[in-house]
């Protein structure tokens, strides 16, 4: 029997072992060390645009860390784009603010820089504005950036990216996670690199880097004993770990053009079918990792609902997922603010991210296509033979 095809898996490169035995050899198995440093300084080099890293031992850590660094706490707001997994607004909760969640545009399927406008508009008029606004790059696809610069410097917000999905993706040339006063990146164990789980902070000031270090070890004043004016968190990268994404960083750009290549093989498997549509770039200043290709089903075209085709994959041995259901819809979130319309509502409603891994290939394409035929008996697929 075949094995399943999942979503999304690990894909290791086979030089993190390399950096691992380093690590043994060594006996730098505990936190910080030679790796963690190369992590850091790979990462700083591929993303460019003057950034410093401090890897984390999770993307959610990373975000948590630049909540505290901005001193949001109890009282303040922070805005947060609605159609993202939860790990992007419970941050939020952890400091003790509130979310106030605004829905996406249909280009991107990111934070919609109109709704946003309003929002900050409305708040102005009340008097306090939020502390900052958490922008996502969803499913690798970049957001709207000039038009969200545009709108958080006229009301002078700090604007945090949350990269999780989005290292490789680029928007007009720029990487994805060097936008933002401070991003964050995400290496748990679906994305397009891993560390096994793992993440980062990225920002372009040196002494926010240092800062999310010294929070991200325990908050340790210089002193011989344990002296502390700070609450501290444990939220630094294993050197093991960081030697796992020295591995994968050897193998990123491949890993972005295995992502791509899906997407493409997406792209062309629903090119003639009506109510089909594949989530693909609005144009040419926009350049996506495609880490989870997604497509939105027409049930008025097609005559079948996006939950019909994923329980027909599913019989198949094959996972694919709704997409991210809104925060302002999730019931630990319910009596938050919302400002929008019902863009992210439907595409929660008619999307599903597809089998995306980059290590999926020509026989994992042919038992995806195959098994979609059997409801789409249009997709441009001939069976070999
Ligand atoms: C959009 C988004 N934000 C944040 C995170 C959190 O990252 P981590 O799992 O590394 O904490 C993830 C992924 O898990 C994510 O997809």
């Amino acid at each position: 029997m075949n094995p399943k095809i999942l979503l999304s898996t690990p894909h290791m490169g086979g030089n993190e072992l390399k950096y691992i035995h380093q690590a043994f050899t060594d006996n730098w198995v505990a936190p910080l060390g030679a790796n963690v440093n190369g992590f850091e300084s790979d990462l700083e080099e591929y993303l460019g645009n003057g950034s410093h890293v401090a890897v984390t031992s999770a993307g959610t850590a990373a975000l948590h860390l630049a909540l505290v660094m901005l001193d949001i706490g109890p009282g303040d707001e922070v805005f947060c784009q609605s159609m993202t997994f939860a790990a992007s607004a419970n941050p939020i909760a952890y400091v003790g603010a509130t979310p106030v969640f605004i829905d996406s545009e249909k280009d991107t399927w990111n934070i919609c820089p109109e709704a946003l406008q309003e929002a900050l508009a409305d708040r102005a008029k009340k008097g306090k504005l939020p502390k900052a606004v958490i922008i996502v790059h969803l499913y690798g696809m970049p957001a709207k950036m000039d038009e969200l610069i545009s709108v958080c410097n006229e009301y002078g917000v700090p604007m945090l990216e949350d990269a999780a999905e989005a290292l490789g993706s680029t928007y007009k040339g720029v990487k994805c996670g060097t936008f933002g006063q401070m991003a964050i990146l995400s290496f748990n164990g679906n994305k397009i690199i891993t560390t096994s789980g793992g993440g980062a902070l990225v920002t372009k000031d040196p002494l926010l880097k240092k800062k999310s270090i010294f929070l991200g070890t325990q908050a340790r004043d210089a002193a011989a004993h344990y002296e502390h004016t700070h609450i501290g968190y444990n939220y630094r990268l294993s050197n093991i770990s960081a030697g796992i994404g020295r591995g994968q960083m050897e193998v990123l750009d491949e890993r972005v053009a295995a992502r791509r290549r899906n997407q493409s093989f997406y792209a062309n498997l629903f090119k003639d079918v009506d109510g089909i549509e594949v989530f693909t770039e609005p144009d040419e200043d926009f350049f996506s990792n495609h880490w989870l290709t997604s497509i939105l089903v027409d049930p008025a075209k097609t005559g079948f609902t996006r939950e019909d085709l994923r329980l027909r994959m599913l019989n198949k041995g094959i996972e694919s997922r709704p997409l991210w259901k809104p925060m302002h819809m999730q019931p630990v979130f319910r009596g938050t603010d919302f400002f929008g319309s019902s863009v992210s509502e439907e595409l929660f409603r008619d999307g599903l991210c597809m089998p995306s891994g980059s290590n999926l290939g020509a026989a994992e394409h042919e038992r995806i296509a195959e098994a979609i035929q059997t409801m789409v008996p249009e997709v441009a697929w001939s069976p070999s033979v």
